[in-house]
């Protein structure tokens, strides 16, 4: 029930963000993308694209792929790997749902290769 506040960020209410939506938040000064996924699959993921940097807040959903605004890189949305090109990948952080609250994971300096699907609670 409780969440350990040491570890998680509450990052948004599931109730504003919609599936097939992505939303930019700021945990422990990062900026970080949240995306909702229809289905329900909650990724989230540094914002900044790995090509040349540019904000993929900015970006959208085609299904299950992130797209970059700036020259139309295109990564899987649940892992982050790049579909084209596709030898390149985000960098994730986790996910957790609590009480119809995303929770991300404190970097703690690092990104992990670890995403949720939301349940029943
Ligand atoms: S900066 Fe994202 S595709 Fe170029």
């Amino acid at each position: 029930m409780s969440v350990d506040e040491d570890r998680w960020v509450k990052a948004v209410d599931l109730e504003d963000l919609w599936e097939g939506e992505l939303m930019p938040v700021t945990v422990d000064g990062e900026e970080l993308i949240v995306v909702h996924l229809e289905g329900g699959h909650i990724s989230a993921f540094l914002s900044s694209c790995p090509h040349q940097g540019t904000s993929l807040a900015e970006g959208y959903l085609e299904e299950d792929k992130l797209v970059c605004p700036a020259h139309l890189w295109e990564f899987d949305a649940r892992s982050g790997a790049g579909v084209n090109p596709d030898n390149t990948c985000l960098a994730q952080r986790q996910v957790r749902i609590e009480d119809d609250v995303v929770w991300i994971g404190r970097s703690a300096g690092e990104a992990v290769g670890h995403s949720s699907t939301r349940s029943n609670g």
